[in-house]
């Protein structure tokens, strides 16, 4: 199920303005991919490319290719919502939908695929994508309860259970842990080096430890200054970038020079 995915030359516009430039880089399967740089150098922007969700916003667009095991996601004839479906994302404030019940939050995204499942199948579902989100143990005595009646580390392992209950390739996550407390990060830092079996993940964080921990490839993202478009200054193995990274400016942001 885990799938690679190959961009080259993309560069991400909000109409006029190039707010990502020039990106070319390997994502490799069942690794985590980390995204790291300072406010502002486009690592959101990138990251919402990578399942098309970048084009919701009136006149963004990319040009550039992005490439699927081999598909190209902008080819002509794609169609974005299929694109969504294979690529999950998880965002930075966790998002359930309050009023539904924590079950049905589980189950929204399948539901809009697949409109009739039987009652066990949904049960199953369910059952499967909260022990995989590591909230089953939490919350399987309240599965009607509201999702708004979850903490906020509960509502985000919610929300990954509801990514994944679509069983996509690639796990796409911006900042997940940024509301979060130290125990539900790890939670979820746990939960990420599990699920890396299984999916392609790559993942927005402003925590250096965070992304030394969790992550197996960490790309470096600049901006020379304001206005000018962010730039993918280097991608390797995590470790190599935190101890003998090429470019000077990587070394500069992960010893808290600057960003
Ligand atoms: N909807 C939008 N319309 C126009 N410009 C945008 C939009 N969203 C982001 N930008 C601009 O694109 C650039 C990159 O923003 P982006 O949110 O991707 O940065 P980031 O690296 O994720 O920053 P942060 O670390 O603060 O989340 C910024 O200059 C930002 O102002
Ligand atoms: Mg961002």
């Amino acid at each position: 199920m885990s799938k690679r995915i190959d961009v080259k030359d993309l560069n991400v516009y909000y109409g006029d303005f190039l707010a990502v430039e020039g990106v070319t880089m390997a994502i490799e399967p069942r690794q985590v991919t980390a995204l790291i740089g300072p406010s502002g150098c486009g690592k959101s922007t990138f990251l919402r490319t990578l399942n098309r969700m970048h084009e919701v916003i009136p006149g963004a667009r990319v040009t550039g290719k992005a490439l699927i095991d081999g598909t190209d996601l902008y080819g002509t004839g794609v169609d974005p919502v299929a694109v969504r479906r294979h690529i999950g994302m998880v965002f930075q404030r966790p998002n359930p939908f309050p009023t539904m019940s924590i079950a049905d939050n589980v189950l929204a995204g399948v539901k809009l695929n697949n409109k009739r499942i039987s009652k066990g199948d949904a049960e199953e579902i369910v059952e499967h994508s909260l022990r995989g989100a590591n909230l089953w143990n939490e919350v399987k005595d309240r599965l009607g309860r509201p999702g708004s009646s979850l903490s906020g580390g509960q509502q985000q392992r919610l929300c990954i259970a509801r990514a994944i209950a679509v069983q996509p390739q690639v796990l796409l996550m911006d900042e997940p842990c940024s509301a979060l407390d130290p125990i539900s990060t790890l939670a979820i830092e746990d939960l990420i080096n599990e699920l890396k079996e299984q999916f392609t993940i790559v993942i927005v964080t402003h925590n250096m430890q965070q992304a030394a921990r969790v992550s197996d490839r960490t790309a470096f993202f600049n901006i020379a200054g304001t206005g000018k478009p962010g730039k993918l200054i280097e991608i390797d193995d995590t470790a190599t970038i935190f101890s003998t990274p090429s470019v000077p400016a990587t070394e500069d942001y992960i010893s808290g020079r600057f960003g």
